[in-house]
């Protein structure tokens, strides 16, 4: 079957259809959750502090849900209404916009911690209009993307690059922009497996994460399990619990958002019967 970007352009692939799947297919939503989860240990943030970070391409809001799950405020840019009405519907804390990363990104300078994108970039390396120039339009996305982060700061994307030409050109533009960094791939020999994140710093040349495991290892590396280990060890209360959701509450009242009050049922099982 072709790739989804050689079919129509963004937004109009992700139609009301598409966005749906985003909310009923629990085997794209464990990948995206899980992809998110690893682009966000790959921005390396301090432990505990909550960051303000951008998701590129954010769509119905999985990877925004992971991000502030973690602790951290996000604010979400994609071109598909039906994706962001769906992010809408599922109540996600970020604020969205929609946008085109293409056109370069309306953001204060300096302005975000980090940032995080699934399964978008790709999507920029097409020409889906005969005005489009794919070099010019990921050199205008990258160099408005330097702009808002700190120094310091990391933009990390999980991606599928259509061929090594594609990986040539994003990073090239990318390190035009300013950036330095380059692609880690986790699983690199399995089929199923395989990722590609394109890690970008801001702060001067430094190495690379390390990319995870080979075909071997990956039934016995779940980076969501450790991930789990480390936060239980945090002290921070397992997602869905009552704490953690008295938590979430009090960010999203801290934010000014509509928030239901706090009582003896919130958080408790639902005994599956109605
Ligand atoms: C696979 S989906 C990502 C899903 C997202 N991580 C989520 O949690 O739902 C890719 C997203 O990239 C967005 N996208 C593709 N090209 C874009 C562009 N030029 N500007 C903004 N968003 C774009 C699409 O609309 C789509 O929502």
């Amino acid at each position: 079957m072709s790739r989804p970007e050689h079919q129509a352009p963004p937004e109009v692939f992700y139609n009301e259809d598409e966005a749906r799947k985003y909310t009923q297919n629990s085997r794209m939503i464990d990948i995206q959750v899980k992809m998110s989860e690893r682009a966000i240990e790959l921005l390396a943030l301090p432990d505990d502090e909550p960051r303000l970070l951008l998701d590129l391409g954010c769509g119905s809001g999985l990877s925004g849900s992971v991000l502030e799950d973690q602790g951290h405020v996000w604010v979400g840019i994609d071109i598909s209404t039906a994706m962001l009405d769906v992010a809408q519907e599922r109540e996600v804390e970020g604020d969205l916009l929609l946008g085109d990363l293409g056109h370069g990104l309306p953001f204060r300078a300096g302005a975000f911690d980090g940032a995080v994108s699934i399964s978008a970039l790709q999507w920029l390396c097409n020409a889906d209009r005969t005005s489009y120039n794919p070099t010019k339009r990921l050199y205008k996305f990258f160099s408005s993307l330097y702009s808002c982060l700190s120094r310091s700061a990391r933009a990390v994307f999980q991606f599928y690059p259509e061929n090594s030409d594609q990986m040539e050109l994003v990073t090239s533009q990318a390190m035009k922009a300013g950036f330095y960094g380059g692609i880690v791939v986790d699983f690199p020999n399995s089929t199923k497996a395989k990722k590609f994140f394109l890690v970008l710093m801001t702060g001067g040349a430094a190495p690379l994460p390390k990319a995870l495991g080979d075909a071997s290892e990956t039934e016995g590396v779940s980076y969501t399990n450790k991930r789990e280990q480390l936060k239980k060890m945090r002290g921070k209360p397992l997602k869905k619990s009552r704490d953690w959701i008295l938590e979430k509450k009090e960010r999203r009242r801290k934010q000014g958002k509509p928030t239901r009050q706090d009582t003896k049922y919130t958080g408790r099982k639902r005994s599956g019967r109605f």
